[in-house]
């Protein structure tokens, strides 16, 4: 109880702020599975530190759109792997280029989703968007999201935070979220059943699961 009432009484602003002053150029990790609110949280943390924003997922997805387009299926390692060899992929703080061609908006459908979360099984096309990753971060003062970038990518980020919710409220928020852009075509229980799929291959793929790092902070982010 003594270190939550510190907890609480933390003003985690002025923490920062102080940790940015110390030290401008952190780099901060933020993993976690889908819904967790990493986007968000990212979005905004790196705006207000003027740091950054880098989106992982969005590479995985870009090899994803780009198997689909060319037929490639995404067991298809050796074909995967030519994409990815290929691939022009530029990522700027808010879109991602592939060839100059801007696919910011196509990666957010739900089939890409999917497909991004196959193609990331392979340890080919991990490591072929291991360099540009790390490339990207290098300089630091940046906000980082992914699913491995605490214990793969940057295993020396100084902030590591593991963004967590109940599988019910994530489904919830990206159902929100799709109803949005889809209307009403869309189910809960479809929606919360594909997002666990997802989230057990995400975790229990052999190369850079998803998992905490061990110097992570964990947050439960369901009720906030
Ligand atoms: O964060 P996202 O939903 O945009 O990620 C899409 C998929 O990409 C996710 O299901 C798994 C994969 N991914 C990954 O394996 N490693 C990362 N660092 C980021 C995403």
């Amino acid at each position: 109880p003594g270190i939550l009432q510190i907890v609480a009484r933390c003003d985690w602003r002025k923490v920062v702020e102080t940790m940015v002053e110390r030290a401008p150029k952190l780099l901060i990790a933020i993993d976690g599975p889908a819904g967790a609110g990493k986007s968000s949280v990212s979005r905004l943390l790196a705006e207000q530190l003027g740091y950054r924003y880098i989106d992982t997922g969005a590479l995985y997805r870009a090899i994803g759109l780009l198997a689909i387009e060319a037929n490639v299926s995404p067991e298809d390692v050796a074909g995967l792997a030519r994409i990815c060899e290929t691939a022009k992929i530029a990522l700027t703080r808010n879109r991602i280029h592939i060839g100059g061609r801007d696919i910011s908006d196509e990666i957010r459908r739900p089939e890409i989703s999917d497909a991004a979360s196959k193609v990331s099984t392979h340890s080919e096309v991990r490591s072929a968007l291991l360099g540009l990753q790390r490339r990207l971060g290098a300089s630091g003062a940046a906000v980082i999201e992914g699913r491995d970038i605490g214990t793969v990518v940057f295993p020396n980020a100084e902030i590591k935070i593991f963004l967590d919710a109940s599988i019910e409220e994530r489904g919830h928020r990206r159902y929100v979220q799709l109803k949005e852009t889809h209307g009403d075509n869309i189910s809960l229980k479809k929606i919360i059943h594909d997002m666990a799929q997802r989230d057990k291959r995400d975790s229990e793929r052999d190369t850079a699961p998803l998992r905490p790092a061990m110097d992570a902070v964990y947050m439960d982010s369901t009720k906030l």
